[in-house]
């Protein structure tokens, strides 16, 4: 059987469990493809998985195969897939419960994936799927966001948060986004109509009656969240599921969000990106050997937009 490169954890533990070697390169079933990987991007939940979360849940068998959000070209469609061919460029995100990217090959599902932006390349295109994405799922599907309605983005110079803001500006909305002071030139390049210093400034005492509060930090973030709120507003959050009884309250609706594969919206997003609306921003690329070091600036959580991981020069 053909073999490929890949970064595997063996046990869970700290970023030294990333190992770069040999794996069996995957076999598409009849309703998936294989993607031949040109860029892999990292994300929290990598990291998090990598230390042992999820660990009942997903019930992964190890060697596991970390990183669910590639770009690439299919090299190869099973028996019952009609809607990508053999050369297809696409992107997308796939299952935490299998196998993941950080290889030279990956199988998808059809429904995972979408042909990728044509006006950016493999690099960028990786950075989108689980950002945009979750912000997506959160602020529409579940918050309901819309046009002149007044959001939080906490965190809006991250992975998530530089996405979430420009999806909010598509939709119309009002968007305040917290970041600390190096990232202000930032924020204002998304699109961010009001800054909160988040080191300097409590954004309880700066903001009221909002509309939506996109949570990315959870805990005492996520707590002071609720009072900043109008009624019947939204607390949507992707860290942790907030108090029902706080919500209450407060008189907020309140949900976690749990990001699902999603090619339907994938091809939105793609024409947004082609139509220069929406724009991921790479902060670093490193070469898939070096997923180590990848993780170890993830979990500083100073990322500014996202770390990429290249497989293909
Ligand atoms: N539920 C889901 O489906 C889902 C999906 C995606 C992500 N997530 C989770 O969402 C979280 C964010 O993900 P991400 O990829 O956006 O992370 P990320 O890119 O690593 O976020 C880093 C950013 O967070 C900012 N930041 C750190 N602490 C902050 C604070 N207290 N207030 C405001 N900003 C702060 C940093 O800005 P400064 O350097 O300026 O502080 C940095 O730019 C992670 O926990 C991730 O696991 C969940």
């Amino acid at each position: 059987m053909a073999t490929m490169k890949a970064v595997r954890i063996h046990t869970h533990g700290g970023p030294e469990t990333l190992v770069y070697e040999d794996a069996l390169q995957p076999e598409p079933a009849a309703d998936e493809v294989l993607i031949r990987i040109h860029a892999a991007s990292v994300n929290p939940v990598d990291w998090k998985i990598r230390g042992g979360y999820g660990k009942d849940s997903f019930k992964h068998h190890l060697p596991l195969i970390l990183g669910w959000d590639v770009a690439g070209t299919i090299e190869a469609i099973g028996s019952q897939v009609e809607q990508f061919q053999t050369g297809d460029a696409v992107y997308g995100y796939t299952s935490l419960y299998r196998d993941g990217g950080y290889a030279e090959f990956i199988v998808a599902k059809t429904t995972e994936i979408a042909l990728k932006p044509n006006s950016v390349d493999f690099l960028e295109a990786a950075a989108i799927p689980v950002a945009a994405l979750t912000a997506w799922q959160a602020l529409f599907d579940t918050a309901g966001l819309g046009a002149n309605q007044r959001v939080l983005i906490h965190a809006a110079s991250g992975g998530v948060g530089s996405l979430a803001v420009q999806l909010a500006k598509v939709k119309g909305a009002y968007v305040i986004g917290t970041a600390s002071a190096r990232n202000a030139d930032f924020l204002r390049e998304l699109g961010t109509d009001e800054i909160i210093d988040y080191q300097a400034t409590k954004f309880e005492t700066v903001v009221q009656d909002l509309d939506v509060v996109f949570d990315t930090i959870g805990g005492d973030t996520q707590e002071r969240s609720f009072s900043v709120l109008r009624k019947d507003g939204w607390l949507v959050s992707i860290v942790s599921p907030p108090s029902q009884e706080t919500a209450a309250q407060h008189g907020v609706r309140s949900s976690m969000v749990g990001v699902q594969p999603n090619g339907g919206q994938l091809k939105e997003i793609a024409a947004l990106v082609d139509s220069g609306k929406l724009k991921a921003y790479v902060e670093t690329v490193l070469p898939l050997k070096e997923a180590r070091q990848a993780h170890e600036l993830s979990q500083s959580g100073r990322t500014r937009g996202k770390i990429i991981l290249q497989v293909v020069n």
